[in-house]
């Protein structure tokens, strides 16, 4: 199969065909996803957590996100290499340029932030200097000093409204893809329908247009904090780490994966 391109991604969803998404940290598992068939790799700032074993994803820096994109992308040969902007790397438009050019640089295809309000400068600003983003919104890890915790986002009617807003926002700004974390089913499927980019979804129901979930997650390696619902460790059935990511992916692609026991009503 050919490489993924970012227009592809459009043609992707307009083909009702599923995105599968899962994090990586280095080049074996770079190719052992790639092998798999997952289209899309995120070198995610999760990696302050579950590679280098902080309680958040905060101390993670340009340097950290840069060097595990470039062992990554000499794994990848199919599949979209998308690459975190770490926390205050996206502050100004002029920072997130510099971070994104060496994330691409180091072989990244597409950079992702979080959040919409001044973001959405940013999202300009990088768009318009050839550079694609991902959007993420709902939970967004690099708020969890204001939000006090990982907690489900988008529950009532206001908060919905406003993930809403953002999410037509963000793609209007340029966006190519937008992660949803953590949002109930119903939010997430109606955001999927108003926006023409695809959407993936961690903990966001199975009506999203793709998924995505973190390695670790889905090898079932504890990294010490409690588990989120929404994770499942397909390594337990997949009886092997090939048997996982392809486990991952058919579930994904058929619509399995998430089920009511997975997402957030
Ligand atoms: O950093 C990360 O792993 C992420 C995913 C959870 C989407 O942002
Ligand atoms: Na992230």
């Amino acid at each position: 199969e050919k490489p993924w391109t970012v227009p592809a991604l459009l043609d992707a969803k307009r083909g009702g065909r599923k995105l599968v998404m899962l994090t990586c940290y280095d080049a074996g598992f770079a190719r052992a996803l790639d092998a798999g068939g997952v289209d899309l790799v995120l070198v995610g700032d999760s990696l302050g957590m579950v590679v280098q074993g902080h309680g958040s994803t905060l101390p993670v820096t340009v340097d950290d996100i840069a060097y595990h994109t470039a062992c990554v992308a000499r794994g990848l040969a199919r599949a979209l290499l998308i690459a975190d902007l770490p926390f205050q790397a996206d502050a100004s438009p002029q920072t997130a340029l510099a971070a994104s050019t060496r994330l691409l640089q180091a072989g990244a295809g597409m950079v992702k932030l979080e959040g919409a309000g001044h973001k959405l400068e940013v999202i300009r600003y990088l768009v318009e200097r050839e550079i694609p983003v991902c959007a993420h919104l709902g939970l967004t890890p690099q708020s969890v000093l204001r939000l006090g915790g990982y907690k489900v986002q988008g529950r009532d009617d206001a908060a919905a409204s406003q993930v809403r807003a953002d999410a037509l926002a963000v793609a209007q700004a340029g966006a190519s893809l937008l992660v949803l974390e953590c949002v109930p089913t119903p939010l997430a499927a109606a955001i999927t329908a108003d926006l023409e980019i695809p959407t993936v979804g961690i903990g966001a129901g199975p009506q999203c247009d793709g998924q995505v979930l973190v390695l670790h997650d889905l090898l079932g390696i504890n990294s010490g904090h409690r588990r989120p619902k929404f994770v499942k460790d397909f390594l337990a059935d997949g009886g092997s780490i090939a048997g996982a990511i392809g486990a991952f992916a058919a579930a994904v692609r058929d619509g399995t994966f998430p089920d009511a026991e997975h997402s957030y009503a």
